[in-house]
């Protein structure tokens, strides 16, 4: 009866503890923050709810919710915030499209010319996004703000065009251009050189967008689209960094270094500044201070492969060949056939040698 309870309290306290480094594993967040904004997880840098959970006010988001309890996050204002990534250093936001529409006289009804300045620590990604515009009879052009850079692409059609989600938007009805690294503010116009005039049959308006193009999906711009109130929004993707310095300045300031321990700071590829990573055999968010937890290889055999007993050490892992095996234990074991005349005495109690043991053994009795 003693010896019940006892082990009932010991399940207990296991529960407890599994219950507690469940809790604190490998937390994305500052203490007491929130992680997720509906369906959005929201890692530090980033942060939402109060200042303090963000590392400056450019990582700062807004996590609003409505009645029904549907939540959303917005990187700016009219720029919902979809998806956040500490590895690629991006975070994926909806942005309204540039469009003209025209009736069927030829007059223009709606017009709206997208026009965005990112902060400091922002920059649109030129290897993930294309200007893609939409119409047929459109002409869509991108630059800056300060307009050292421009670039242009016109798309014409005589008739109806399918827009699938297999269009390359090569042809008719579609065409793309890409846009220069480090880009921080973008002015997308969209006219038109006869006003749809012989098309607004069945092509009343023109889109011209930013896209990620891992995400466009032509199908989603038929020809025959028309505004929707505010909802015309089309995924780009924007490349973030930890501050805009050299990592060895960064360094040098520690009250305002993003890295935390166990990283080190690498350059992002569009020149912009640095971010932070976790060093090999350490795993979890480079940006908090104690983010960076060894990885314990060891749990998880499938990738970091040892034939014999594993050992897990800081940083990264041991293994050694069983009794009698030899060879490096992470590439493989081999059974040790000079030990085959003096067989361990108690092979039968390491099972995972038991192949071996049983060449032993026969190798011993033969
Ligand atoms: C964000 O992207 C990752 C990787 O592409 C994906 O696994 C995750 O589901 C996405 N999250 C949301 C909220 O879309
Ligand atoms: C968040 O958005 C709400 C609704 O648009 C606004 O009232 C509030 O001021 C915003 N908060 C911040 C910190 O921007
Ligand atoms: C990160 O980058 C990879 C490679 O470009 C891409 O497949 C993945 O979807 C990206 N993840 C996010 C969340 O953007
Ligand atoms: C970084 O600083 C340089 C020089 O001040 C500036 O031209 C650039 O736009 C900045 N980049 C970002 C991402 O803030
Ligand atoms: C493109 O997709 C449409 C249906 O969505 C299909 O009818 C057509 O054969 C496809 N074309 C190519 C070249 O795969
Ligand atoms: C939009 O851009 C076009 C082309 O530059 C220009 O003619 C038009 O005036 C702009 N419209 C608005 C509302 O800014
Ligand atoms: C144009 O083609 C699309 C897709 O094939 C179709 O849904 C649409 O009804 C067509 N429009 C006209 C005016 O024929
Ligand atoms: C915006 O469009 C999406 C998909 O087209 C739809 O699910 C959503 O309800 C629309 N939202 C508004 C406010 O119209
Ligand atoms: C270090 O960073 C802090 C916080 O950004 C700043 O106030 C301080 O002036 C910096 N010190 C130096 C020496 O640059």
């Amino acid at each position: 009866m003693i010896l019940q309870k006892r082990r009932v309290f010991l399940v207990m306290m296991l529960l407890l503890v599994a219950a507690v480094t469940g809790a604190t594993a490998n937390p994305d967040v500052r203490d007491g923050c929130q992680e997720r904004c509906g369906d959005v997880i929201v890692p530090y840098p980033f942060g939402i709810g109060e200042q303090r959970c963000a590392m400056n006010e450019n990582f700062f988001l807004n996590c609003t919710s409505t009645d029904d309890g549907h939540h959303e996050l917005w990187f700016r204002e009219d720029m919902p915030a979809r998806n956040i990534s500490l590895l690629n250093g991006t975070v994926t936001v909806g942005i309204l499209a540039s469009f003209d529409c025209y009736d069927k006289s030829g007059g223009q009804s709606r017009l709206f010319n997208q026009s965005i300045s990112l902060g400091p620590a922002y920059t649109f990604s030129d290897s993930r996004n294309m200007l893609t515009a939409v119409g047929c009879d459109t002409a869509a052009t991108v630059t800056n703000k300060e307009e050292t850079f421009g670039a242009a692409c016109f798309s014409f059609c005589t008739g109806n065009v399918t827009m699938s989600k297999n269009n390359s938007c090569l042809g008719s009805g579609c065409c793309q251009t890409s846009i220069p690294k480090g880009l921080k503010s973008l002015d997308i116009t969209i006219e038109s050189f006869n006003n749809h005039e012989d098309v607004s049959a069945f092509n009343p308006c023109g889109f011209a967008f930013l896209e990620d193009k891992d995400s466009l999906d032509l199908s989603d711009w038929p020809l025959s689209r028309t505004p929707k109130q505010n909802n015309d929004t089309s995924n780009v993707v924007i490349e973030w960094v930890a501050q805009n310095e050299t990592c060895e300045n960064a360094r040098a300031n520690k009250s305002s270094y993003a890295c935390g321990i166990n990283t080190n700071c690498y350059y992002s590829d569009n020149g912009q500044g640095y971010r932070c990573a976790c060093n090999a055999g350490f795993e979890g968010n480079p940006y908090l201070e104690q983010g960076c937890q060894d990885i314990d290889e060891c749990e998880y055999p499938e990738k970091y492969t040892c034939y014999g007993k594993c050992h897990n050490t800081i940083g990264n892992y041991e293994c050694k060949c069983f009794l009698g095996m030899r060879g490096d234990g992470k590439g493989g074991c081999q059974f040790n056939t000079i030990i085959a005349g003096k067989c361990p005495l108690h092979f039968s109690s390491i099972p995972v040698v038991a192949i071996g043991c049983f060449d032993c053994f026969q190798s011993c009795i033969f």
